[in-house]
């Protein structure tokens, strides 16, 4: 069995972040959110990946390389726009070479990884599976109809009236039927090919779709709240590990990771929380639910359930930071001129919320 991960895309829901960067390489506990996936695949025993890319390819292959550092072979396979998740299913199809494979969203988070999904497809008697998950609020995702034999019967992007609570979660695996879906359907009024257009194409004609239905946390990181969350629960699985500097007039509670080379003074640091290597933090308190980027430079502030990306610089902000995203090399400080002011540097489409 082969692996695609899908790692194009335009990723407009997190801007700014992605004007400049591939929101799949977006850090989640300091780890970018597709080696999750990565690791996934490998822990299932997949060891030849496609990873779809788009107009960040570059950067995702500086990122992820030949693959060897998860024991598996990455093959890129470029897409020329964002057409759509079935369109890259398609252009998948010569790297598949008949073998069946599972295709993750590359900018997924299955916390309980995906080793049983894969291992019930293994044993056969279907064409396609997907992964679906109960939510609270299905109008929001893709939702699945199951049949009385327990197969997929529909699938409905968004719809008003869902038939069920039961959401696609972003994993999914196929047998070489799916490249006759993908060929058949049309675009959707958004003008991409649908993958749901293109497993209900299997429902109809016949072919065997059966759910898997996981009960464990997921998230779809597309969005800053996404972000924020998924960044939350991970931290809350890590143990405590202090590897870098802490002077004495500092406290470090909890389940903190402070990474070698990391330097905390005079500052209280309360996990789950991580700081990342060669990151300083001075004066200053780190709140549960903060990730701090490597090379980070925190003086006098105080974050909270926040997600501060490499090489970034705050200091002496007079209120707490909580919720935020800020991206590499930002620089947030408290000006001492006058006029009494706040000057803003922002770039397209980036929010700023102030008190
Ligand atoms: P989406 O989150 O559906 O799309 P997007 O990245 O364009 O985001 P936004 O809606 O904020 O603009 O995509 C899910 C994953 O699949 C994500 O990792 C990007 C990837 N993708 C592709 O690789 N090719 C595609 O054609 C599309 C639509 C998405």
């Amino acid at each position: 069995m082969k692996g695609l991960i899908l790692a194009g895309g335009y990723g407009t829901r997190l801007r700014p972040l992605t004007y400049t960067s591939a929101k799949q390489l977006v850090p989640v506990a300091n780890k970018p959110v597709l080696f999750y996936g990565l690791e996934a695949l490998a822990e299932a025993g997949i060891r030849d990946i496609g990873i779809v890319v788009g107009h960040t390819a570059q950067e995702i292959m500086e990122a992820v390389g030949d693959g060897s550092r998860w024991g598996v072979r990455v093959t890129y396979i470029p897409q020329d726009a964002p057409r759509g998740l079935a369109h890259a299913v398609l252009i998948a199809e010569e790297f598949m070479a008949g073998e069946p494979f599972v295709m993750y969203l590359g900018d997924n988070l299955v916390k309980d990884g995906i080793v049983p999904f894969v291992r019930e497809f293994a044993q056969g008697g279907c064409n396609a599976q997907i992964l679906l998950a109960h939510v609270p609020n299905p109008s929001q995702f893709g939702v699945a109809e199951l049949g009385e034999n327990g197969h997929v019967v529909r699938l409905e992007e968004k719809p008003a009236n869902p038939k069920s609570d039961l959401a696609l979660v972003g994993v999914y695996l196929f047998d070489h039927h799916v490249f006759e879906a993908v060929k058949a359907i049309k675009p959707s009024a958004r003008g991409e090919l649908e993958i749901t257009d293109a497993i209900q194409y299997l429902v109809d004609a016949g072919y065997v779709v059966r759910p898997h239905i996981i009960t464990g946390w997921w998230k779809d990181t597309g969005k800053v709240e996404d972000m924020l969350e998924a960044n939350r629960i991970v931290l809350d699985g890590k143990e405590r590990l202090v590897a870098g500097a802490v002077d004495g007039e500092s406290r470090v509670e909890g389940k903190a990771v402070i990474e070698a080379g990391a330097t905390v003074v005079r500052s209280v640091v309360r996990g789950p929380c991580i700081i990342g290597a060669d990151a300083v933090v001075e004066d200053s308190f780190i709140g549960p639910y903060t990730a701090v980027g490597p090379r980070c430079r925190i003086v006098s502030c105080e974050v909270e359930n926040s997600i501060v990306l490499e090489g970034s610089t705050l200091v002496q902000l007079p209120q707490r930071l909580e919720g935020c995203l800020i991206g590499k090399g930002v620089t947030v400080v408290r000006g001492n001129g006058r006029p009494q002011a706040l000057r803003l540097v922002v770039g397209d489409h980036s929010r700023v919320e102030i008190p």
